[in-house]
């Protein structure tokens, strides 16, 4: 049976920019399964990063809530929102947002650090996770070294490793070129398929929306259309 991970709850946030007013997401209410890969798509402005920002506590809402597993995050300090956020969720941007002075593996250690886990544990914990996906040869390099490919691949690891119960991507392959972008994709549905990761992913690419189940179409701060995709494209090949 599904389980519900995530509520929104006529959720809206205005941005004021000097003496105007941007209603940026508008009385959204939808819900997220455990498990569930969705991806949402819609013109630039349309409120897309804003949602996804409002769901990962990193923007707080003007009106309306959140619920994540069960937790209704509304009466949250900052600093609670900082815990939760650090033990529960795992994000991926389109610009990786490495730290340009340290190592793969210090990279994807950081998460790790932030939530007090002691020495030994960290680094068990991402060799394996290198381990776990093939690219342990990128461990010991800084992010200028890396392809764009190899640096998403990073970001994601250290997404991954505090096990996060919800991964959100905003625009993750924006900046790479098509084929890299691909084995990216591969990636979040390989997670999504063999580990039940529940993801979110922002994007402008309608055949990278596609790769999830279920697409949310967003326009003026609304959901417009909530589609589930009949046929998800399962073969890696095509
Ligand atoms: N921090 C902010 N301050 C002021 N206005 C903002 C802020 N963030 C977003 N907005 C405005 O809110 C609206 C929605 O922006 P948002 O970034 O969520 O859209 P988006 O769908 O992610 O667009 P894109 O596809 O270009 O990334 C836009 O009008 C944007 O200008
Ligand atoms: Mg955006």
């Amino acid at each position: 049976m599904k389980e519900e991970l995530v509520r929104c709850k006529d959720l809206s946030k205005t941005f004021t920019v000097g003496n105007s007013q941007v209603l940026a997401v508008n009385g959204v209410s939808v819900s997220f399964q455990k498990g569930e890969f969705t991806s949402v798509v819609g013109p630039s402005g349309s409120g897309k990063t804003t949602l996804l920002n409002l769901i990962g506590t990193l923007e707080v809402p003007t009106e309306g809530k959140i619920i994540i597993n069960g937790t209704d995050l509304s009466a949250f300090s900052t600093e609670e929102l900082t815990n939760f956020r650090r033990k529960n969720l795992g994000f991926v941007f389109q610009f990786f947002n490495l730290v340009e002075g340290l190592t793969g593996f210090e990279n994807v250690e950081l998460p790790l650090i932030f939530d007090s886990i002691p020495y030994e544990t960290r680094q068990k914990r991402v060799s394996e996770i290198f381990k776990e996906f093939d690219i342990e040869y990128l461990q010991g390099k800084f992010p200028e070294e890396l392809s764009s490919g190899e640096r998403q691949r990073v970001s994601i690891m250290r997404a991954l490793v505090n096990e996060p119960i919800l991964l959100l991507a905003d625009e993750p392959t924006g900046n790479l070129d098509t084929k890299t972008g691909q084995t990216v994709l591969d990636l979040f549905k390989d997670l999504n398929d063999e580990k039940g990761t529940s993801i979110i992913l922002v994007t402008h690419d309608l055949s990278a929306a596609k790769r999830a189940l279920r697409t949310l179409h967003m326009h003026d701060g609304k959901i417009t259309f909530d589609q589930i995709n009949e046929e998800p494209i399962l073969d890696k090949e095509n």
